[in-house]
């Protein structure tokens, strides 16, 4: 039973968004449920989430809607204001799906998206990631110096997502700035400035993939959006403009900041452990259980939201009709009774349980394992032509983004030896 009174936390104070695992340790120490009185209820017990997740009808992933169809605009409960309403005017209309939708819906528009994200379809792009990491390294590599997240972690998924939807890489840039907005779009607390930025860029995110939806309906290509467009399964009927905007909205965003981040919090743990470097560049084979350590230990979606359909209660603390509950990834994989000392970074740690960095349950992450090869490639590209790679600490800045929901670091500049 969680103790009420001391449970009370504040996900957007910048200690916590620093450091969020003290909030999770506190959490653990007192049942794994927390209340901010701004945003909702906080569930950071492994069990009690695995089974939130699953409980579909009660904790709905759906985004409120009008007439209008629904609004992406924040997780904030006010409602949204009209010069935004007049931007949003000029988008195509949309419905909640997938990230957004539950069953039924969100279990058609899985089976339609699952071809074009299935491990086959993806493991297929892998000459492909490599060449665009061996080319942003080549970009740098005589330079013995590299700012990590623009000139690396950005450019590689971001690239890798354009060419998903086969669309120009000229636009990837476009791509980013639309990504970043949809991100707080769906995950943030929004200040009206932010939600008209926001508005613009789904107008805008239309404009572009309206036409471009309809010639791959017309005359359909091999790109990964022509198959999102056009396939049908077990008689259900190809996925419609409205449900398609959303989805491509999400693979977008989902796609990029997350894989980013993977990459820059992965680094930093490698750069305090140069026995771990010196290991995986012996052992490329033990990448992937380091990636999903860092998945595990400091994950760059810390949490998503669910709404409450109808009163309950999270391990004693009430919940009603309408409220928000923020299923905290992040906390769940810091769960002691689940994975033993989770302070500690260790990858072989011999898990009996799987992480929740990728989520759980029906909306666990559709991109997994697309993150996962990127990753991967991009581990083994750097710590196999960079040598004595090291932080330069006066040119970075190690504070995070100001987000509770999207973790990542700032700045990570790095100085190495030069090409092996
Ligand atoms: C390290 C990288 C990534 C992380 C940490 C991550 C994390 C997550 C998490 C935690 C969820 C669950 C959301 C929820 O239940 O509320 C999710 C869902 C999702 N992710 Fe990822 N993601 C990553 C990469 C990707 C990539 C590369 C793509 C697409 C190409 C992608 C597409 C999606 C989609 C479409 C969903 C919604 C799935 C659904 O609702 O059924 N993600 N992701």
């Amino acid at each position: 039973m969680a103790d009420e009174r001391n449970t009370e936390v504040d996900l957007g104070a910048s200690e916590h968004i620093e450091c969020p695992y003290k909030t999770y340790a506190s959490l653990h120490q007192l049942g794994g449920v927390g209340v901010d009185p701004t945003i909702g209820t906080i569930v950071a017990g492994y069990d009690t989430l695995a089974a939130l997740a699953k409980n579909t009808q009660v904790y709905s992933s759906a985004i409120t809607e009008d007439d209008r169809g629904p609004r992406h605009m924040g997780i904030n409960s006010e409602p949204v204001q009209d010069d935004v309403e007049e931007v949003l005017s000029n988008a195509h209309r949309i419905v909640n799906a997938l990230f957004t939708a539950d069953p039924p819906e969100h279990t058609r528009h899985r089976k339609l998206i699952s071809k074009a994200l299935s491990p086959r379809s993806v493991r297929a792009l892998e000459p492909q990631i490599r060449q665009i990491t061996t080319d942003l390294i080549d970009a740098f590599i005589d330079r013995g110096s590299v700012d990590l997240i623009p000139e690396f972690a950005v450019p590689l998924p971001v690239t890798v997502i354009a060419d998903i939807l086969g669309v120009d890489r000229a636009d990837i840039w476009t791509f980013k700035h639309w990504g970043d907005l949809m991100i707080s779009g769906n995950i943030d607390l929004l200040s009206h400035e932010r939600r008209r930025e926001v508005a613009h860029a789904v107008v805008e995110l239309h404009q572009y993939f309206v036409p471009r939806i309809e010639e791959r309906r017309r005359q359909p290509t091999d790109d990964l959006l022509s198959i999102m467009v056009n396939t049908e399964v077990d008689g259900e009927p190809p996925l419609t403009t409205e449900e398609l905007l959303p989805i491509i909205d999400q693979i977008l965003l989902a796609g990029h900041e997350t894989t980013t981040n993977l990459i820059g919090n992965a680094m930093l743990v490698l750069l305090g452990d140069q026995a771990l470097i010196t290991r995986l560049r012996e052992n490329p084979a033990d990448i992937p259980a380091m990636v999903e350590e860092a998945l595990r230990w400091d994950p760059p979606i810390q949490c998503t939201y669910r709404r409450v359909m109808r009163d309950d209660s999270i391990e004693g603390v009430p919940v009603s009709t309408g409220d928000m509950v923020i299923p905290m990834w992040a906390g769940a994989n810091w769960d002691p009774e689940v994975f033993p000392n989770p302070e500690r970074f260790d990858i072989d740690r011999p898990n009996t349980k799987p992480h929740m960095g990728f989520g759980f349950g029906p909306h666990f992450c559709a991109g997994a394992e697309l993150a996962r090869i990127e990753a991967r490639v991009a581990f083994e590209e750097l710590l196999g032509r960079l040598r004595d790679i090291t932080l330069d600490e006066a040119a970075s800045d190690l504070s995070h983004l100001p987000s509770f929901a999207s973790h990542g670091y700032r700045k990570i500049a790095l100085k190495f030896a030069g090409a092996s």
